[in-house]
């Protein structure tokens, strides 16, 4: 069973096709990087007009990577919310309009739960196993959504079924990545390049506070962490001392090693309270090469999954591939669906 996926929730338009909720066939995704890194970050006006200029060829090439005509789709998902109401606005009314010209049920996604949702997703062959059905021996897992808009721990028991663990109380992890590597001077967005700086510099170099880590509470602040990194930096212009490659390098590194292990304390403790033993690091900061690699050491005994980084940032795969349970559980939305800025992740199945 087909399902055409639909997500332009911030500065990503993208479109997939993906077969029974798990096998993707094609994963077209425009990236919007390049237009808004001169302003250091995402522009929402400059956004909704980028999205609605490729969305209709964007949708054709992702048709001809999946060798697949229209006919042949079942079924249409679309991002809801959360996300930039503009933005959301431009594919939840294509989608709309696709699916009145076609006869094609519509079912709506939220993008968090989809980005939970994302191991599921492969290739060609299994990534995770999923049980042939989503619900009775389905085993639950605690994902880490991780990206430039969200840091959550959530408890997903189901494709319908998610309790948040943890939050982000200020910045989300992606974010502060974001602006510290402004603050460095690095490009946009930091992440990538941070990461890539992290590698050759000194982890210990600088000692970061490592925020909220007391008692057993598993919420999250990252904005602390970036106001230390800027304290750091001002300071040394102050002083007249070198902002150079090695002290990016050697800052990058410590920051990185500072996030790392917040995540990933957090994460074991959702773990053992929860008392699950499998794991998905998803959306774009779980690209990070350092979190990656610190994940299995970390973490002994449990069971680490991790979304090829094609489907940890935005991509409409992951919507696809939620959609699919969201239509054979709930059914559609049909022509009443909207755009929902703020919506609810345990509002599920999100339709209104
Ligand atoms: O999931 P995503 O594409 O969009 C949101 O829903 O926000 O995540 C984008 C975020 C950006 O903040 C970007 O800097 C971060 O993910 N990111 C990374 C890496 N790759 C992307 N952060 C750290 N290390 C990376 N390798
Ligand atoms: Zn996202």
């Amino acid at each position: 069973m087909l399902i055409l996926g639909i997500e332009s929730s911030c500065d990503e338009t993208a479109f997939a096709v993906v077969d029974s909720g798990r096998r993707v066939l094609a994963n077209t995704i425009a990236s919007q990087i390049d237009i808004h890194a001169r302003y250091g970050g995402v522009v929402p006006e400059i956004a909704s007009r980028a999205h609605l200029e490729c969305c209709a060829s964007l949708f054709l090439q992702c048709l001809a990577e999946a060798e697949v005509r229209i006919e042949d789709i079942a079924a249409i998902a679309v991002t809801r919310g959360p996300g930039l109401a503009g933005c959301l606005l431009v594919a939840t009314e294509f989608a709309k309009g696709l699916s009145l010209r076609h006869g094609l049920p519509l079912v709506a996604v939220h993008h968090i739960a989809a980005h939970a949702w994302s191991p599921q997703l492969a290739r060609e062959s299994d990534a995770w196993g999923l049980d042939a059905s989503a619900s009775g021996s389905f085993e639950p897992y605690v994902a880490l959504v991780a990206s430039g808009g969200h840091s959550s721990l959530i408890e997903v028991r189901g494709p319908l079924d998610y309790d948040i663990l943890g939050e982000t109380m200020d910045d989300a992890v992606g974010e502060a990545y974001d602006k510290v590597a402004k603050l460095l001077g690095l490009g946009y967005p930091g992440g990538p390049l941070l990461d890539k700086l992290a590698q050759s510099g000194n982890p210990s170099a600088f000692g970061l506070p490592r925020p909220l880590m007391k008692g057993d509470g598993l919420d999250f602040s990252f904005s602390g962490l970036k106001s230390a990194v800027a304290r750091i930096v001002e300071d040394r212009i102050r002083h007249n001392q070198p902002t150079d490659e090695p002290f990016v390098a050697d800052m990058s590194a410590s920051f990185q090693a500072a996030c790392v292990e917040v995540l990933l304390a957090k994460a074991a403790r959702a773990l053992k309270q929860t008392g699950l033993r499998r794991l998905a690091l998803t959306g774009g900061v779980a690209c990070n090469r350092g979190l990656r690699a610190a994940a299995a050491s970390r973490l002994p005994g449990i069971r680490i999954a991790i979304p090829a980084p094609e489907f940890c940032t935005d991509n409409a795969a992951m919507i696809a591939g939620l959609g699919y349970w969201v239509h054979q559980q709930e059914g559609a939305v049909g022509m009443r669906l909207n755009a929902a800025p703020g919506l609810d992740l345990a509002a599920a199945p999100w339709n209104s």
